[in-house]
């Protein structure tokens, strides 16, 4: 017994230095393949190799001296040094992950448990707007600040459909999905999208026509780091007026907001699509003037319009009148200033801030997703307060933003991203905290993870869908050593991808057989 233990142990010993052998030897030749041309890249001998890293990690928890770490870091100038890299990874065996702007949830961008490189594009993003043609062509290592910016900067009646943080990168923001405000006008950011140019496993560049339309099809919400890497994605712009309304109007408990959200379940999805109305919910702590502490809900309605003051009043008076929404709180401004208001920027600001790829505040934090189909009831709402008032939730929010319009139009097939007609809203979860430390992180986690489990009656079940721009690996198993099974993946597959999810492995099979492009949550290859 004490002899097999002890030649299990050796057996462990000799298995993980001679992986860990392989592995330096791979990324030594790694290494010698890149410096064969004069590629950019940083190892951790580089006094900038630490700066690099975490220039573009936008959550804390991935932020610590635990956290796995590349062995390489490559930030490529041109597609044809993409490429290069592509070709001497694949060469030589080593495991690749795609960064654009690093706002994966979990990190995926940026951490793996198995040894590895990371591509970062920052350096790629050249933004070419063209008015005439109603297009531009923006590489994938740009932000949706940048891409705001630049359309703003050569018309002021031409917009995108993207997310409300401008730091986000358009590289995985645009392979998950995409949303933001105007969705029930226009849809996703996928869904207007008409060309790309990517980097297939094999290291061809391939565009639109010579990769085919399935593949065509997967890259537009199957999820990043998983067809190939994409260097840059044709849009097609859509008109926005000269003048927008935004308002946001705060309502307390003590201001009827349970029975104010209850009703904006059942309108806000039905509205004309000009109007978008979500909802933030958060918790206040005040003290009074005998300094007792009191503790509220506050959830704030928060609107864009596509049109003047003057339409959007009898529209809210008509639909929506409890709200009570008065002239004195909207403004009108034209939607780049919309943009500045809802990422929180002073509208008379310079819009140069939209240029910045810092986060005013990086914190740690975890979040969920859910879609509802029916209503949540008063009852459903009032135990969903009880959660905020514990602890945990000094610094937590729910966002509930509504589907309909444009987003009943698109069929579930059209594109991966399967969640159209049918759903009320989606709701995000979203808890934050500032301190490091497992415990600290654990409590937190273990606050949502309970709200979820309480969620589950109120939304969409079999599967319980959720958004893959939103990652959470808790909603299925993940292997995290480099290899995901067909059945181990179905089950986060069905929640992001729906009846899309085998249409996927179908793609993924063909162009990218030996799996080269894998991360925790990467479609499968049946052949890997
Ligand atoms: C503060 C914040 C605000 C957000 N707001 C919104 C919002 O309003 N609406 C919304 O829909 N989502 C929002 N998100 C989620 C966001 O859409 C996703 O996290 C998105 O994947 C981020 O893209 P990225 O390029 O910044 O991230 P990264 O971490 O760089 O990439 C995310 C994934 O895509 C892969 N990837 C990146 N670039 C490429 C590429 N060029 N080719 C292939 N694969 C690639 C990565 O490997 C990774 O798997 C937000 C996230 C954060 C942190
Ligand atoms: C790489 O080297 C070639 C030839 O020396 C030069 O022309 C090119 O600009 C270099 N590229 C980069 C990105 O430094
Ligand atoms: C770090 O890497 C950069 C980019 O490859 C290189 O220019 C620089 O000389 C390196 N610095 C050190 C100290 O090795
Ligand atoms: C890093 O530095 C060590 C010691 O200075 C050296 O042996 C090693 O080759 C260097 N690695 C790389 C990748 O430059
Ligand atoms: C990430 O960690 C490094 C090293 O501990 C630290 O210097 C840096 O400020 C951290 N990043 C953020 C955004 O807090
Ligand atoms: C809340 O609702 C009640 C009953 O529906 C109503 O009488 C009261 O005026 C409302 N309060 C506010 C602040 O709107």
């Amino acid at each position: 017994m004490k002899i097999s233990l002890f030649s299990f142990l050796l057996l462990l010993l000799v298995l993980s230095s001679s992986s860990w052998s392989t592995l330096a030897d791979n990324h030594e030749a790694f290494i010698q393949c890149l410096s064969q041309s004069n590629k950019t890249y940083y190892t951790p001998n580089n006094s900038s190799f630490s700066s690099i890293l975490q220039f573009s990690i936008q959550n804390l928890m991935f932020n610590t001296t635990e956290t796995p770490k590349p062995l390489v870091i490559v930030t490529p100038v041109s597609e044809s040094e993409v490429q290069r890299v592509i070709l001497c990874a694949k060469k030589t065996g080593m495991h690749v992950r795609v960064r654009s702007a690093g706002h994966d949830y979990e990190g995926l961008s940026y951490v793996s448990e198995v040894p590895f490189v990371i591509v970062d594009l920052i350096n790629l993003r050249t933004i070419n707007v063209d008015v005439n043609d109603k297009s531009a062509w923006v590489e994938a290592g740009s932000t949706i600040g940048e891409l705001y910016y630049r359309i703003a900067e050569k018309s002021k009646t031409l917009g995108f459909p993207a997310g409300v943080c401008p730091t986000v990168g358009v590289g995985g923001h645009f392979s998950g999905g995409g949303y933001g405000t105007m969705m029930r006008k226009y849809g996703l950011s996928a869904d207007n999208i008409v060309d790309a140019r990517l980097v297939d496993a094999n290291g061809r560049i391939l565009d639109r026509v010579s990769m085919g339309e399935d593949l065509f099809w997967a890259i537009r919400g199957g999820g990043g780091n998983t067809f190939g890497l994409v260097l840059s994605w044709k849009i097609k712009l859509l008109d926005v007026p000269e003048k927008v309304t935004v308002f946001t109007l705060d309502k307390t408990l003590e201001q009827n907001l349970t029975k104010l959200i209850h009703k904006w379940q059942n309108v806000a999805p039905r509205f004309h699509e000009d109007l978008f109305i979500r909802i933030i919910i958060r918790r206040v702590d005040s003290s009074d003037q005998g300094g007792n502490n009191k503790q509220t809900i506050v959830a704030s309605f928060n609107s864009l319009f596509f049109g003047g003051i003057d339409r959007l009043l009898p529209i809210m008076q008509e639909n929506f009148p409890e709200l009570g929404l008065r002239r004195e709180d909207c403004i009108e401004m034209s939607w780049i200033e919309s943009i500045m208001y809802f990422a929180g920027f002073p509208i008379e600001g310079s819009f140069d801030v939209l240029l910045s790829r810092v986060q005013p505040t990086t914190r740690y934090f975890k979040a969920k997703s859910d879609y509802v189909y029916q209503p949540i009831p008063e009852g459903g709402l009032e135990g969903i307060w009880r959660f905020f008032f514990e602890d945990e939730a000094q610094s937590s929010y729910m966002i509930l933003t509504p589907y309909g319009g444009r987003m009943d139009e698109i069929l579930p097939s059209d594109i991966p991203f399967p969640h159209r007609a049918g759903n009320l809203y989606k709701i995000q979860h979203l808890v934050y905290w500032d301190k490091e430390g497992e415990e600290v992180a654990e409590r937190h986690i273990s606050w949502i993870r309970r709200l979820y489990s309480y969620m589950a009656p109120f939304v969409s079940m079999f599967p319980r869908a959720a958004y893959v721009n939103y990652r959470d690996l808790d909603i299925g198993m993940n292997n995290k050593k480099g290899y995901t099974s067909y059945m181990q993946a179905k089950v986060w597959g069905m929640k992001y991808f729906k009846n899309n999810f085998d249409r996927l492995v179908h793609v993924k099979t063909k162009v990218d057989p030996s799996n080269f492009f894998w991360n925790e949550q990467s479609i499968p290859s049946l052949t890997s």
